[in-house]
């Protein structure tokens, strides 16, 4: 069996794809061809040159419209002959265009239990909101913002006023959850049809 190919899209700090580096190392069966990033100082690109896994800056302001910049993706991913696009903290919008044509094979991860609090800032809005339960979720992506078809969430109780130990608590969940729900749809437990997710 050829070897499954994952493309991670970033555009910071890139704690999602070390978490994927470091689980997918010695994977004989899934591994990462590329990372691309819109931003040129992430530090994604540092981690991924430390592992000798070839890296893009492509700078989305260089672009007339929003098709030019995701062409130029498209050109990157399809050179690999990507399976599965990841997004990890990937800061653009993704046109109709791009979302269509990875339907199934494009995921992102969102840190709250979505449907709530969509969008950014989302400790903030659990801690306004006096929120029991936070949490994160993976999810396949369509043309809603932050609306896709669910693929799993992982929650804990919030118990704390404090931003910085609520994010710390979703990084630690967002590092398990991603990594495993990677595994999942790469063995074909876990996929889109009819736009719905099926779980094997
Ligand atoms: C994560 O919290 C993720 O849920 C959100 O962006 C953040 C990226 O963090 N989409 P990192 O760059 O992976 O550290």
């Amino acid at each position: 069996m050829s070897d499954f190919k994952l493309g991670v899209l970033i555009s910071g700090n890139g704690s999602n794809l070390q978490a994927i580096i470091d689980k997918f190392k010695d994977d004989d069966f899934i591994e990462i061809s590329c990372v691309i990033s819109n931003k040129e100082n992430a530090y994604g690109l540092e981690r991924a040159s430390k592992e000798n896994i070839d890296n893009f800056f492509v700078d989305h302001s260089h672009y007339d419209s929003r098709k030019d910049f995701e062409l130029h993706l498209i050109d990157i991913l399809e050179r690999y002959n990507v399976d599965l696009i990841i997004l990890a903290g990937f800061m653009r919008i993704l046109s109709e265009y791009f979302v269509e044509k990875y339907e199934g094979k494009l995921i992102n991860i969102h840190p709250s239990l979505l449907p709530k609090h969509k969008g950014l800032n989302t400790h903030e809005k659990v801690l306004k909101e006096k929120d029991k339960l936070h949490g994160v979720t993976v999810h396949f992506v369509d043309s809603s913002l932050d609306g896709g078809p669910i693929c799993a969430q992982s929650s804990f109780e919030v118990g704390t006023k404090d931003v910085a130990n609520l994010e710390e608590k979703v990084h630690q969940l967002e590092h398990e959850i991603y990594p495993r729900v990677i595994e999942e749809i790469a063995k074909g437990k876990l996929y889109l049809s009819n736009g719905k997710v099926i779980k094997e």
